[in-house]
């Protein structure tokens, strides 16, 4: 039978280690600017989560009175483009890297599954918003949900979607980036494709 505690310590020794974590050497090909994008999405999220937390703290009439919470609302608002710009981009280069070969396609489905949950996840932060633009945009993505039936899910409670966007998504979210980045660490940038063999056919002749 299995040993699946000595089986979890194995795994554990991996992923916490100083190796995993600490690295202090960088393959040639993973300097490339191609290969910053995850960390600038990265980094994007960790910019929402401040500012977020700098929101939600102050309340949801904070950022309409106040100076400094119209910027801390402005960083917010820019963090979410820069953390989509960012995701479409690193996408793009994991895509055409196939960086889902030698074992990181659970790498790639964390990902994909990071893709989806932000959309909700920002989708409700507009809902919040209380403007007329998110009162329209509650109104008819609720038909829509009604449609589908998912009548439960209350597009139009302000309070369901505060804790939808402030707590619930984010959390969610934050798990699957870690794991997607736990994952990263232990499986480290997939290589580059093998170049094409070079076909001089009929040359030099
Ligand atoms: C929340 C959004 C995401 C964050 C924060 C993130 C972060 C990262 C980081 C920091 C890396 C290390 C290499 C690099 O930076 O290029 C990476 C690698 C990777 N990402 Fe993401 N990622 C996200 C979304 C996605 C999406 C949408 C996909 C694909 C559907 C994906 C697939 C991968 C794969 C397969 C790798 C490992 C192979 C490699 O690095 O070449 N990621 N990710």
């Amino acid at each position: 039978m299995a040993n699946w505690t000595e089986a979890s310590k194995q795994r554990l020794q991996i992923v916490l280690s100083a190796d995993t974590w600490l690295p202090t050497e960088l393959p040639e090909y993973a300097r490339g600017f191609m290969y910053m994008l995850g960390s600038l999405t990265a980094s994007s999220f960790v910019v929402l989560v401040l500012s977020g937390i700098l929101l939600a703290m102050n309340g949801p009439t904070s950022w309409s009175y106040n100076g400094a919470m119209r910027f801390v609302a402005a960083t917010h608002f820019w963090g979410v483009q820069a953390f989509f710009f960012f995701m479409m981009l690193h996408l793009w280069r994991v895509f055409f890297s196939g960086a889902w070969r030698g074992g990181r396609g659970l790498t790639w489905l964390l990902g994909a599954i990071a893709f989806l949950m932000a959309i909700p996840t920002a989708f409700t932060g507009f809902l919040i918003n209380g403007d007329l633009y998110s009162q329209w945009n509650a109104v008819q993505a609720k038909d829509g949900l009604n449609a589908l039936g998912l009548g439960w899910v209350n597009l139009t409670d302000a309070g369901q979607m505060f804790g939808m966007h402030v707590v619930v998504l984010p959390l969610i979210l934050a798990i699957i980036i870690g794991l997607h980045l736990t994952l990263v660490r232990v499986k480290s940038v997939v290589p580059p494709y093998p170049s094409a063999p070079i076909l001089d056919e009929g040359q030099g002749e």
